[in-house]
């Protein structure tokens, strides 16, 4: 390709060149990248689009040595699109770079990347933050994000043979205890009403809503319980029922946790009390690289929120796009006319 041409690939051409395996692969060393410092990765932007629609759409730039990769994400989160519109309520978008000139060189769906490596997320806090002989997940929130994270941690964490789901919506609880069925044979899968019995009876579990107000906190966690947020707004409270805190990304979780906690309460009529950096044990790639020691036994309660790093999209998008090329994939645009 010369300058000022880029690639543009469908969600059907990125699924061709990712798959599971290589997403959690990426995903963990994305992470550990972040922890030994050898990425550039601000906290994420976020553009309300409310009062006058009912979402957010979250600008995520990185740069990693590793590959030499430069990308942003553009993520929409809107939770009215499932029911209103038949569309996802994640959309994703990345936009790849040459970072020796700056020149655009890729444009690719990012959606299913943004799927896959959330679910990685929680496989790689499974794998290094549950208890050794879990057998048992549990998904609230029956959605996309919910599934992949229940894909990715039977992968990471061999020995789970019981899946409950939890949702609002009986008919997406449903669905996906069906296709879970027929996709994982060997596992069992059944519902529960209440998530809070998950966290009394669960190994594992997973928050992965779309609620607009904080659930866990609700709960009463049983000693040994690992739980993986990739959405749930965390409180004090929340946080103050586990042992320890972990997240992907410190500086961003505590902005995110608290302009959308604070946010949440108001909306309510209550009073909101920031998180701070003091209540977090560390982030889940100083786990990997070994600079913290994960769990230590099987009675602690452990916490791991992930809100998401940019790294984890750019790292996969780079692969997409290098395998693309060689293959002689998508489609090439003009669009600088240079
Ligand atoms: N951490 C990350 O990196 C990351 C990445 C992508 C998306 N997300 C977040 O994940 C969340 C879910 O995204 P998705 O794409 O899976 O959406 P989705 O609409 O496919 O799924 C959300 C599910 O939550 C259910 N739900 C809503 N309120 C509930 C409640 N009180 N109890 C139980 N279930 C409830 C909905 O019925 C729906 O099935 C979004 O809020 C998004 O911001 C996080």
């Amino acid at each position: 390709m010369k300058p000022g041409e880029i690639l543009f690939l469908s969600k059907n051409e990125v699924g061709k060149f990712i798959d599971q395996k290589e997403v959690l692969e990426l995903t963990e060393k994305a992470l550990s990248e972040f922890s030994l410092g050898n990425t550039i990765n601000p906290s994420k932007l976020v553009l309300p689009t409310n009062p006058y629609h009912n979402g957010h759409i979250n600008s995520m730039p990185s740069y990693m040595r590793f590959g030499d990769a430069a990308g942003v994400k553009v993520v929409s989160v809107y939770n009215d699109n499932p029911k209103k519109y038949g569309l996802p309520t994640t959309i994703g978008t990345i936009l790849l770079f040459d970072p020796e000139t700056g020149m655009p060189i890729c444009i690719m769906d990012g959606t299913l990347i943004t799927d896959l490596r959330t679910g990685a997320v929680s496989g790689v806090n499974a794998k290094y933050l549950a208890k050794k002989d879990s057998g048992s997940l549990a998904i609230v929130g029956a959605g996309v994000q919910g599934y992949t994270s229940m894909e990715m941690i039977l992968r990471a964490k061999p020995g789970i043979t019981e899946v409950v789901a939890c949702d609002l919506s009986p008919e997406r609880r449903e669905e996906f205890i069906a296709k879970g069925h027929a996709e994982y044979p060997n596992v069992s899968f059944s519902g529960i009403e209440d998530h809070r019995t998950a966290l009394r009876d669960t190994d594992i579990v997973v928050y992965a809503t779309s609620a607009d107000r904080p659930l866990l906190e609700n709960g009463d966690p049983a000693e040994g319980v690992t739980v993986i947020t990739v959405c749930e707004l965390l409180t004090r409270k929340s946080v103050g029922m586990f042992d320890h805190w972990y997240t992907d990304f410190a500086e961003c979780a505590l902005e995110r946790y608290n302009d959308g906690g604070k946010q949440s309460a108001e909306a309510r009529g209550l009073a909101w009390d920031d998180l701070t950096m003091d209540l977090v044990r560390g982030e889940t790639g100083d786990v990997i690289t070994g600079k913290l020691p994960g769990r230590t036994n099987n009675r602690e309660k452990i916490l791991a929120g992930a809100v998401g790093v940019s790294v984890e999209d750019v790292i996969c998008a780079e692969l997409v796009y290098k395998k693309a090329i060689d293959q002689g994939y998508g489609r090439i645009l003009d669009l600088e006319d240079l």
